[in-house]
């Protein structure tokens, strides 16, 4: 086979599936708390503030609701392949099957991005609420290490020094939960659930006693209308600004973050019980669940105070602090209910980030250290202290709005891919046993998939050119690496090395 040829052969369905050296031990009450586990943190407990304040007003419910109802379409199609190909590796396999191996790697390397950044961007987000906690106890932080010594500046793709040296708190998280996730998915998926009973409790006393609280003047507008911020420029189109029915797309390519994690549930398919089952119940159920929650959360936060005031780093407790009836006791909840949910949403990325290098290395994609299992613990262990000491250098040292749109950008691709899959295995391998279909799969798909690239588009500039970069970077490691050892390559007699039997 020829260079030009591997780069889109597909891998067979049947090899996807076959062998599983991982333990099964997930039902789907676990997966479906997994999918919350990773999905409800930073997005709910930071973004929505500075989304609010910042882009879309009261109308940030609006923008929940098109990211919510883009990520519902994304969410049926990984369904359907979670059923179909119960393997670790989830959008990476998928398009293998489908799309070839070049698209693959290059889904592969963009969920590096997903969750391995997102683990650094959560972790950041994590360090601001601890210190705070803590403030409250009497121990104070030095903010020299508590906070990323680099920052976005004021020009297009500039990065400043900020003076401060690292965030150590964010790195200690990172690495406390990448030493729980080595010692094996049972233990971390035991913990993930109480994790996620706190933090839910916490979320519906909010909606309970907020309720009580709206002053529907706060309300309106409901979308404020677009302010420039360029001099000169007028109009609904002018960029960059605030507000207005652009500010609620651009909210919604912001509080996209907040629904990332639902396909990570598809990670530990090579973990479940019964994943032609499970899968699509943990996967819709968790995306479910956490859209209801962040449009009520969204219409109390904004209706209880100015969405003017929410751009600080704890939003949520900030809108009860403004309750003088609710603020002594429900305020600390908050922040623990916080505290909590972000560290759940770094475990199942920290569970899901080593899974993906597992199945690529599996394949030959990367070197076979990143596949190898842990003989007691039954944990690609070596990919999982990998994973957590790269994610606990970008919480050290970057800041979470550059983290954030990285890992949207890099989500949204595979979202945009599968999409697309689903629909070229419909006619590629209508064959296949399905356990579970995308219902109306041409106007699921396509929807999904345009949703996508409009919430792309919406996202800043800059943030377009470090995925560019980071896809460059992506490439010439498969260049010089995977091309040469692909497994599927070899079997045909291609690459660099001779032909091994399949
Ligand atoms: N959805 C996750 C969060 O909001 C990544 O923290």
């Amino acid at each position: 086979m020829s260079p030009w040829k591997q780069l889109w052969v597909t891998k067979p369905v049947e090899t996807e599936t076959a062998g599983n050296e991982l333990n099964r031990t997930l039902g789907p009450f676990a997966l479906t708390a997994l999918g919350i586990g990773a999905i409800v943190g930073t997005g709910i407990f930071v973004l929505t503030g500075v989304a609010a304040a910042n882009n879309a007003g009261p109308a940030l419910a609006v923008s929940f609701v098109i990211a919510g109802f883009v990520c519902g379409m994304a969410a049926l199609c990984y369904a359907e392949f979670a059923a179909m190909i119960p393997v670790a590796g989830s959008a990476y396999s998928y398009s293998y099957a489908t799309l070839g191996e070049l698209i693959a790697w290059f889904i592969g390397w963009n969920l590096v991005l997903e969750y391995l950044v997102s683990i650094s961007a959560v972790a950041a987000g994590w360090s601001g609420y601890v210190v705070s906690l803590l403030k409250h106890v009497g121990l104070v932080i030095p903010a020299a290490f508590a906070n990323a010594p680099l920052a976005k500046g004021t020009g297009a793709f500039s990065i400043v020094a900020t003076g401060d040296v690292i965030n150590l708190p964010a790195i200690f998280i990172v690495l406390a939960i990448t030493v729980l996730c080595y010692v094996g998915i049972k233990h971390s998926s035991a913990v993930n659930f109480w994790i996620v009973i706190v933090k839910l409790t916490v979320i519906f006393l909010f909606i309970v006693f907020g309720l009580h609280y709206i002053v529907p003047q706060n309300w309106h507008p409901f979308v404020p209308h677009r302010v420039c911020s360029i001099a000169g420029a007028t109009g609904e189109m002018c960029r960059p600004g605030r507000y207005g029915w652009m500010g609620v797309f651009e909210g919604a390519a912001i509080i996209f973050f907040a629904y990332i994690g639902f396909d990570a549930v598809s990670t530990a398919a090579q973990e479940a019980k019964n994943p032609k089952r499970d899968m699509p119940i943990g996967i819709i159920a968790s995306l479910l669940i956490a859209t209801a929650l962040y449009i009520v959360v969204s219409l109390v936060l904004t209706g209880i105070v100015s969405y003017t005031r929410l751009n600080v780093p704890n939003p949520v407790s900030f809108g009860i602090e403004q309750v003088p009836a609710l603020r002594r006791w429900l305020v600390p909840l908050i922040d623990i209910g916080a505290l909590a949910g972000l560290s759940s949403v770094i475990l199942v990325m920290v569970i899901g980030q080593p899974r993906i290098f597992y199945a690529m290395a599996k394949d030959g994609l990367l070197p076979p250290a990143f596949g190898k299992v842990h003989p007691r613990y039954q944990t690609p262990h070596i990919s999982t202290v990998i994973t957590g000491v790269a994610a606990a250098i970008g919480a050290g040292l970057l800041p979470i709005d550059i983290l954030a749109e990285l890992t949207n950008i890099g989500t949204l691709l595979a979202f945009l891919v599968v999409c697309i899959a689903v629909l070229v295995l419909r006619y590629t391998r209508p064959d296949l046993p399905r356990p579970f279909r995308t219902p109306w799969p041409w106007v699921t798909c396509t929807v999904g998939a345009f949703g996508c690239v409009v919430l792309i588009l919406s996202l800043p500039h800059d943030t377009w050119w470090r995925a560019i970069i980071w896809t460059l970077v992506g490439l010439v490691i498969y260049f010089a690496y995977g091309i040469r050892h692909s497994q599927l390559g070899q079997a045909h007699g291609a690459g660099g090395k001779p032909g091994r039997t399949p």
